[in-house]
C-alpha cells in the first residue's frame, strides 16, 4: 500500500522556477496596466550594466506596465563642461544654469536619450530584446519656468516644473509607447530650462495619477545606522527623518545632515509629495543591484525602501476611542500570560504610547512606545498581532514603525520584557542584556514573579 505521507512529499518537491513563477503571478496582474513613473540619474546611464536595466524596464513594458522613464544627466553635463573648461556652480545647493552650462545640458539630454532609445530598439535573437519592439516617444511634456533671483543670486536657466501635458502623455501611453523625459522644460516664451530628474518625475508622477514612483538610487536606499534597509517610510515622517538621520554621530555639513546625499534627499523629498498628492507608493531602489527594480516588484520582500503616504494598513497612533478595541486584541494574551495585563482606566490613560493597525474597523495588531529620554531609551511594548492576521509581517511593520518613532524623537536604545517571545525579538536585532540596563524607574517596577527576560535594540540614533 502506499505510504500517503511519502505520496505528498513527493507531489510537493520543490522546483525554484516554479515557485519564483508562482510567486510573481499575482504580482504580474497586478501591474499590468498600471502606470510607472522610473526615474534614475546620469550615473545609471553611464554605467555598464545600464543595458540590464534598460531591458528589465523593457520587461515590465512587455508585463503590461505603462512605463515613464525620466533620466537625469549630470555627469554627462559635467564632463561636458569640463571639455569647455568650466563647471557647474551650485549656491545653497541650487546650481546656477548660464548659457555654456545649458548648452551642455541639451548636448547631454540628446545623447541620453539617443542611448535610451538604441538600447530599447535591440532585438538580437539571443538578446533579452528578441522579437520586442517598443515605441519610443519623447517631446515637450513639461511646461517650466525659473527659479527666478534668490537671495539676489540669479539661476539663469535652472527652472521648476509650472505643469506636466498629462493628455499628451496619456495618449502616448494608450498608444503602447514608453515616454522618455529629460531633466529639461519649456517655458512659453520660447526658453528651455535645466529641471532636477527628482523633480520632473515627482510631477509626472502627481499629473498621470501615478500608481507607482520608483526612484532608482546611486544609494543602496535608506538605511539604519546598523547598515539596515529601512523597509517602510510614512511621507509624513521624512522631513524628520532627514533633520535627524539614523548615525552615530549626526552633524550638519553644508547646511545638510549628514547621513543622507543629495540626490537621496531630493528623491525622499520629491516622493513625499507625490505620496501627499495621491501616489499610493514610492519606491527608492538601490540601482547597482543587477535586477532589484524586478525583486522589488515582483516578489513578496522587494529589496528597497518604500514610502507611503498612508499607514500601512491604517497604521497610525491610537486614539481615546480605541481602548476597546485594543484591550479586545490584548486580553487573549493578558489570559495566557503573554503580555502583562493592562486594566482599562491604566490603557485610557496610556493609550498615546499606542499604535495600532486597523482592518474594517477591527484593530489587528499594536504596539507601544514608553519614552524615557533621560536615558535615551524607549519601552517597546505590547506587541501584539490578531492571531487571524498573523503570517503578514504585521509585526516587522509595528517594530520598524516604532523604531522609526524612536529616533525621530531621539531615543537611542529600544528595550522590551518578554517571557515567551525572546526569539523573535533576536532575530530581529534585539540582544540580552541584564536588568541592570533597564532605565532605574523601570528596574524598580520589575516583576520578580514574572522573571521576563530584558532585550534590547540599539537604534544607532
Ligand atoms: C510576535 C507577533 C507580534 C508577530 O506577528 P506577525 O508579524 O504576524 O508574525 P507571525 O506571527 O507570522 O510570526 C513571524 C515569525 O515569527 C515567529 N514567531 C511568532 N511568535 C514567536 C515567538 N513567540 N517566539 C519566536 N518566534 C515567534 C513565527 O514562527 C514566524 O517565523 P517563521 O516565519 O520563520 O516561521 C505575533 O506572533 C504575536 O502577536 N504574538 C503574540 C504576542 C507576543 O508574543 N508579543 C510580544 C510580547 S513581548
Amino acid at each position: 500500500m502506499t505510504d500517503p505521507t511519502q505520496v505528498q512529499d513527493h507531489s510537493r518537491a520543490r522546483d525554484p522556477f516554479v515557485d519564483w513563477v508562482r510567486q510573481a503571478t499575482p504580482y504580474i496582474h497586478a501591474h499590468r496596466g498600471r502606470t510607472f513613473v522610473i526615474c534614475f540619474g546620469g550615473e545609471a546611464v553611464a554605467d555598464p550594466g545600464f543595458a540590464h536595466l534598460i531591458h528589465d524596464i523593457a520587461l515590465l513594458h512587455g508585463l503590461g506596465v505603462r512605463v515613464i522613464l525620466v533620466h537625469g544627466a549630470r555627469p554627462q553635463i559635467e564632463a561636458r563642461l569640463r571639455e569647455r573648461h568650466s563647471e557647474l556652480r551650485y549656491v545653497n545647493g541650487l546650481r546656477i544654469t548660464d548659457g555654456t552650462a545649458l548648452a551642455c545640458v541639451k548636448e547631454a539630454a540628446g545623447v541620453v536619450r539617443v542611448e535610451i532609445e538604441a538600447l530599447l530598439s535591440m532585438g538580437l535573437a539571443d538578446s533579452p530584446m528578441a522579437g520586442v519592439r517598443i515605441p519610443v516617444v519623447s517631446g515637450n511634456f513639461v511646461t517650466a519656468r525659473p527659479i527666478g533671483v534668490l537671495d539676489g543670486v540669479d539661476y539663469r536657466q535652472t527652472g521648476v516644473v509650472r505643469r506636466v501635458d498629462r493628455q499628451s502623455l496619456m495618449q502616448r501611453l494608450d498608444a503602447g509607447a514608453v515616454v522618455l523625459m529629460p531633466p529639461l522644460g519649456y517655458s512659453p516664451t520660447g526658453e528651455v530650462f535645466n529641471l532636477s530628474a527628482a523633480d520632473v518625475a515627482r510631477s509626472a508622477a502627481i499629473a498621470l495619477k501615478a500608481d507607482k514612483l520608483i526612484f532608482l538610487t546611486e544609494e543602496p536606499g535608506v538605511r539604519d545606522a546598523a547598515g539596515a534597509l529601512v523597509s517602510n517610510v510614512l511621507s509624513g515622517e521624512v522631513e524628520s527623518l532627514l533633520a535627524a538621520p539614523p548615525g552615530p554621530a549626526p552633524h550638519e555639513a553644508a547646511g545638510r545632515p549628514v547621513g543622507f546625499t543629495e540626490d537621496l534627499a531630493q528623491a525622499l523629498r520629491a516622493g513625499a509629495d507625490a505620496c501627499i498628492h495621491g501616489v499610493q507608493r514610492v519606491h527608492l531602489i538601490d540601482r547597482h543591484r543587477d535586477g532589484a527594480l524586478l525583486r522589488e516588484l515582483y516578489t513578496r520582500d522587494g529589496s528597497g525602501t518604500l514610502i507611503t503616504g498612508q499607514s500601512y494598513e491604517g497604521l497610525r497612533p491610537a486614539r481615546a476611542e480605541d481602548v476597546t478595541g485594543v484591550l479586545e486584541l490584548l486580553r487573549p494574551l493578558e489570559e495566557r500570560g503573554v503580555l502583562v495585563r493592562r486594566s482599562r482606566e491604566r490603557l485610557e490613560s496610556e493609550i498615546d504610547r499606542f499604535f495600532l493597525m486597523e482592518r474594517d474597523g477591527l484593530v489587528i495588531a499594536c504596539a507601544a512606545l514608553y519614552p524615557y529620554p533621560d536615558q535615551g531609551m524607549g519601552e517597546l511594548a505590547s506587541v501584539a498581532v490578531h492571531a487571524d492576521y498573523r503570517g503578514g509581517r504585521r509585526g516587522d511593520k509595528l517594530l520598524e514603525h516604532i523604531q522609526t518613532i524612536a529616533r525621530t524623537r531621539g531615543l537611542r536604545r529600544l528595550f522590551v520584557l518578554t517571557t515567551q517571545t525572546a526569539h523573535w525579538f533576536q532575530e530581529r536585532g534585539f540582544v540580552p542584556a541584564p536588568r541592570e540596563s533597564l532605565p532605574p524607574e523601570k528596574q524598580v517596577l520589575y516583576n520578580e514573579r514574572r522573571n521576563s527576560l530584558v532585550f534590547i535594540n540599539d537604534l544607532g540614533a
